[in-house]
């Protein structure tokens, strides 16, 4: 029996896989390869001295799905194939609901021909929308403020509408919070394609020289030190979340909400400081005006993942930092040699 995990080739999918190998699963991958290089599948292998089985296929394409199910004995499925760039889903909303909506719903047409109903998604913190209070709990009302985020949060509400038709399903709606790190062995990590959208690969890019200073959004935000407030969590952590998920599902029927987060908050300051520190490189900046959009802080109550799926983030700001910048200083220019 495997686990099919769509979007395995990608930053969160590929730590995910080594985690799961790890844990005693059998992955099998299939991605398109739109945002992501298979060396990142090689260098799974490497780590873990497991083969990956690899399909390059779409997972809107129903017929390459079917084959997949055919020719493997899946018994859950863990969904990170999406596009997921806020600034992008704005100017290109169609792209962004033909991929994340038709690839899902092409998904779980399979799934149910071939009787798989345990599925773990990548849902995100973005679905909580502006909140008025923190942290964020799973039963706070959701609402999303743009394409990719209503997306997710549309998403959420299919796989929520197919349990109450078939109690027969097992589905855990996994909200992440702000991803970074990468796997200590500095071999897999986020290779973002063009000019990062997101601090930490931002960060690490000016500290390799490849940029030329931070920029950070505003500094007038009601925080400790005025810059905007996130709930980073260690990629790693967040992919022995997955793991923890595969194993309630396969254990359980039902459909349920978990933030993925540590709990505690840092801001765009303290994070470059603190990386910094870490590696003892400099990273200069200058403040900018705020980006659009961007909420003052933003950071989850975790405690339901810890109850119920017995998981709890590890890893500190120092580790990320660590680890990101072993990963950037070693792959300058990413899966591309
Ligand atoms: P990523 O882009 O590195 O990985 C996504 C993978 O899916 C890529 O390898 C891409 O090639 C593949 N893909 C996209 N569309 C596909 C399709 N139709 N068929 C097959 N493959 C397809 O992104 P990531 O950071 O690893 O994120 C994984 C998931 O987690 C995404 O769904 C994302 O929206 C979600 N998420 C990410 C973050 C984050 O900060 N990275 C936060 C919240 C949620
Ligand atoms: C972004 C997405 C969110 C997604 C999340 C994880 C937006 C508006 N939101 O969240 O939907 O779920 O990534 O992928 O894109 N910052 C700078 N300078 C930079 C980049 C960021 O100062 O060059 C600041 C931001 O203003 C923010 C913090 O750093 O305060 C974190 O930003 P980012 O990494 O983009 O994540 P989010 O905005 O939290």
């Amino acid at each position: 029996m495997a686990i099919l995990v769509t979007g395995g080739a990608g930053y969160i999918g590929s730590h995910t896989c080594v985690e799961m190998i790890n844990a005693g699963y059998d992955v099998i991958v299939v991605d398109n390869l739109d945002n992501s290089s298979s060396e990142s599948l090689k260098r799974v292998e490497q780590i873990t001295g497991k083969a990956v089985p690899f399909y390059r296929e779409d997972v809107r394409n129903k017929e390459a799905i079917r084959k997949i199910f055919k020719e493997n004995q899946i018994e859950a499925v863990i969904h990170f194939a999406g596009l997921k760039a806020v600034g992008e889903s704005v100017r290109e909303p169609i792209m962004y609901y033909d991929n994340n909506l038709f690839n899902t719903i092409t998904l779980l047409e399979v799934m149910n021909e071939y009787g798989v109903k345990k599925i773990v998604f990548s849902s995100s913190a973005t679905v909580y929308g502006i909140a008025t209070e923190m942290p964020l709990k799973e039963g706070m009302p959701l609402g999303a403020i743009n394409p990719y985020g209503r997306t997710k949060y549309f998403i959420e509400e299919i796989l929520r509408d197919l349990y109450v038709a078939d109690s027969g399903w097992c589905i855990a709606l996994l909200r992440y919070f702000n991803p970074i790190g990468a796997h200590k062995s500095g071999l897999i990590g986020e290779d973002p394609k063009g000019i990062p959208n997101n601090l930490m690969p931002y960060i690490s890019q000016v500290a390799v020289g490849k940029l030329e200073k931070l920029h950070v959004f505003g500094n007038d935000y009601n925080t400790v030190d005025g810059t905007g407030v996130r709930d980073y969590i260690h990629v790693v952590d967040l992919a022995i979340g997955h793991v923890k998920a595969v194993d309630w599902a396969l254990q359980h029927t039902g459909c349920e909400a978990f933030n993925l987060g540590t709990g505690n908050g840092t801001s765009v300051l303290q994070l470059r400081n603190a990386f910094v520190e870490a590696t003892g490189v400099e990273v200069p900046y200058v403040i900018d005006p705020r980006r659009p959009g961007d909420p003052d802080e933003v950071y989850a109550d975790a405690t339901k993942a810890k109850e119920v799926l017995g998981w709890t983030a590890k890893y500190g700001v120092k580790e990320m930092c660590e680890d990101t910048w072993r990963w950037q200083k070693s792959n300058p220019n990413g899966f591309e040699k």
